[in-house]
C-alpha cells in the first residue's frame, strides 16, 4: 500500500467543521480523519467521536503525548493487530501523520520520515538496543545486536573489517558464484524454499564451512521460516547444539571462512550464532521477492541491472521491515517530548514506501536508482553505527544470484508475493516459478 504521509491529517476547512476523507494513494477512502489534533479542529473531534461510538475508542495517553493513533481495542492496545497484521496496522498509522503511537505490551512510538530516522540511527547512545525488540526473539538477543554505547562500538571495531565490501568481494565473490552455479534450479520451483536452501550453503561457505553438521545447521534456522511467534520462542535445546557445533568449528578455524573471526573474539560461539540468524531469512526473503519481480519483467534480466534490481527489492521488500530502539533520555522531536524508556520504532518499509521521497513507490522500478537518494530515505541496512553488518555480504550474495538469472527463461507460475510482516518481511507465497531449459 502506498502511503499519503500526512493523509490522515486534517485538510479540513475547519469553518464549516466539515470531515473531510484522507486520500490514499489518490483516491479517497470512505474513513475519516481519525485523530486530528490542530488546534480547534472539530473534524478530529467528530471524528473521534464516531469511532468512540462504534466502540474503537481512539487512544492517546500520556505516555505517548498526543501523537495520533490507529484504531485499537480497549483491553489489549495493539497487539491483536500487530500479531494480525503489523504491516496494515502500521500503514494505518502513517496516514495520520509522520510519528503515530501504538499501545503494544508497552507504549510505542512509530515514525518514519528522513528527520526521524537521523534521530533515532544517528544517535546510538541517545537510543539503545537493549530493551527493544530484537530482545524479544533467542535467535538476535545476544552478541553486538544486545551491545550498546560504548561496548557496541569497540565490538563493531573488531568485526568490520572482515565484512568491508572489498574484504568480502575478494574472499567470497568466486566460491559464491560456484555455489550458485551448482545449485540453479531447472523447471518449476518455489522460489522461497530455494532461497532458504541457497542461503544454508551459503552459511556454511561463509562462516563455518563445508564440515559443519548440516543438520544442525537446519534445525536451528527453520523456526526463522515459521510464521510469527515461531521466531520469538525459546528453543534451548537446538540453541545449545547450534552452539556445540558452532564451538567446534571456531577451533577448527577453516582460514577460508570467516570461522578464525568469530574465533578470535570474546563470546565468538554466540557472536557467530546471531549473525548466522540474522544473514539467514533477511537474505533469503529478499532474493525469493527478487525472483518474484525477475519472472514479471523479462526487461530486468540482464547482468548490468543486477545492482539496481538487488537495490530497488530492498527498497520495495525491505527484509528488516521494522526496527527498534529504546529513548535514554528524555528527547524532543518537533516540538513534542519523546520520554526516556519509551520504545521506538522506525520503519524502512514505511519509509520506503512514502510518496514524498519515491515516485510511484509501489511500482518495481530499478530505474529510480540512477537518480541521487533521499538521504536518511533509504535504510534498508538500517544507518549509523549500527548499520547491518552483513550488508556487502548480502549484497554480493544477492546480486551474483540475481546475475545468474539473467541466462534464460523465467516466468510465474502461480503464488502470492505480497509481503508479511514477521520477524522479517517475507512473502505470503508460495512463489512458484519455472525457468527455461
Ligand atoms: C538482505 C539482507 C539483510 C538485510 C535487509 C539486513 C538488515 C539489517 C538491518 C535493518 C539491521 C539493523 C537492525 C537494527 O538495529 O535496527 C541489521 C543489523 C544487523 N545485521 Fe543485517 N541484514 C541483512 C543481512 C545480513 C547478513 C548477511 C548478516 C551477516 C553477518 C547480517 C548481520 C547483521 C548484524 C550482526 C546486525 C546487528 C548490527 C549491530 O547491532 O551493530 N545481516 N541488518
Amino acid at each position: 500500500m502506498a502511503l499519503g504521509r500526512g493523509a490522515g491529517r486534517c485538510r479540513a476547512s475547519t469553518s464549516r467543521g466539515q470531515i473531510r476523507h484522507a486520500r490514499l494513494a489518490g483516491r479517497s477512502i470512505d474513513r475519516p480523519v481519525a485523530a486530528c489534533r490542530h488546534p480547534g479542529c472539530r473534524a478530529g473531534d467528530e471524528a473521534r467521536t464516531k469511532l468512540e461510538r462504534q466502540g474503537l475508542p481512539v487512544k492517546s495517553t500520556r505516555t505517548t503525548g498526543s501523537w495520533p493513533s490507529p484504531r485499537t481495542s480497549r483491553m489489549f492496545g495493539h497487539l491483536p493487530r500487530w500479531t494480525g497484521n503489523s504491516l496494515a496496522l502500521i500503514e494505518e498509522g502513517a496516514r495520520l501523520g509522520p510519528v503515530f503511537s501504538l499501545q503494544l505490551w508497552r507504549p510505542a512510538v512509530v515514525g518514519y520520515s528522513p528527520d526521524w530516522n537521523r534521530l533515532v540511527l544517528g544517535d546510538a547512545a541517545g537510543f539503545r538496543s537493549g530493551g527493544s525488540l530484537s530482545q524479544l526473539s533467542p535467535y538476535l538477543s545476544g552478541g553486538v545486536v544486545a551491545l550498546d554505547a560504548p561496548a557496541h562500538r569497540g565490538r563493531r571495531a573488531l568485526m568490520n573489517p572482515a565484512f568491508h565490501r572489498r574484504d568480502i568481494a575478494a574472499r567470497f565473490a568466486e566460491p559464491l558464484q560456484e555455489l550458485i552455479d551448482r545449485s540453479m534450479p531447472s523447471g518449476d520451483f518455489d522460489a522461497s524454499q530455494w532461497s532458504s536452501a541457497l542461503m544454508q550453503n551459503m552459511i556454511q561457505e561463509v562462516f563455518v564451512g563445508k564440515s559443519f553438521p548440516e543438520k544442525v545447521l537446519h534445525n536451528f534456522l527453520k523456526p526463522l521460516d515459521t510464521p510469527m511467534p515461531g521466531p520469538l520462542l525459546r528453543r534451548p535445546f537446538k540453541i545449545r547444539r547450534m552452539q556445540s557445533a558452532l564451538r567446534t568449528a571456531l577451533n577448527e578455524a577453516d582460514p577460508t571462512t570467516l570461522a578464525p573471526l568469530f574465533g578470535s573474539l570474546e563470546g565468538g560461539v554466540e557472536e557467530a550464532r546471531v549473525a548466522i540468524a540474522a544473514a539467514y531469512d533477511t537474505t533469503a526473503h529478499t532474493l525469493a521477492f527478487a525472483l518474484w519481480e525477475l519472472a514479471a519483467r523479462p526487461d530486468l534480466r540482464v547482468p548490468e541491472l543486477a545492482e539496481s534490481v538487488v537495490q530497488e527489492t530492498l527498497r520495495l521488500y525491505p527484509a528488516g521491515w521494522i526496527g527498534s530502539r529504546v529513548a535514554t533520555n528524555d528527547t524532543e522531536f518537533k516540538g513534542r517530548t519523546i520520554p526516556a524508556g519509551m520504545l521506538i520504532l522506525y520503519s524502512p518499509y514505511l519509509t520506503h514506501r512514502d510518496p514524498e521521497l519515491w515516485r510511484n513507490p509501489l511500482h518495481f522500478s530499478p530505474e529510480r536508482f540512477s537518480d541521487p537518494l533521499p538521504p536518511w530515505g533509504y535504510i534498508p541496512f538500517s544507518a549509523g553505527e549500527r548499520t547491518c553488518l552483513g550488508a556487502a555480504l548480502a549484497s554480493l550474495t544477492l546480486q551474483t544470484a540475481v546475475k545468474a538469472f539473467a541466462d534464460r527463461s523465467l516466468t510465474r507460475v502461480n503464488g502470492d508475493g505480497s509481503p508479511r510482516g514477521g520477524l522479517t518481511l517475507a512473502p505470503k507465497g508460495p512463489l512458484v516459478l519455472t525457468r527455461g531449459s
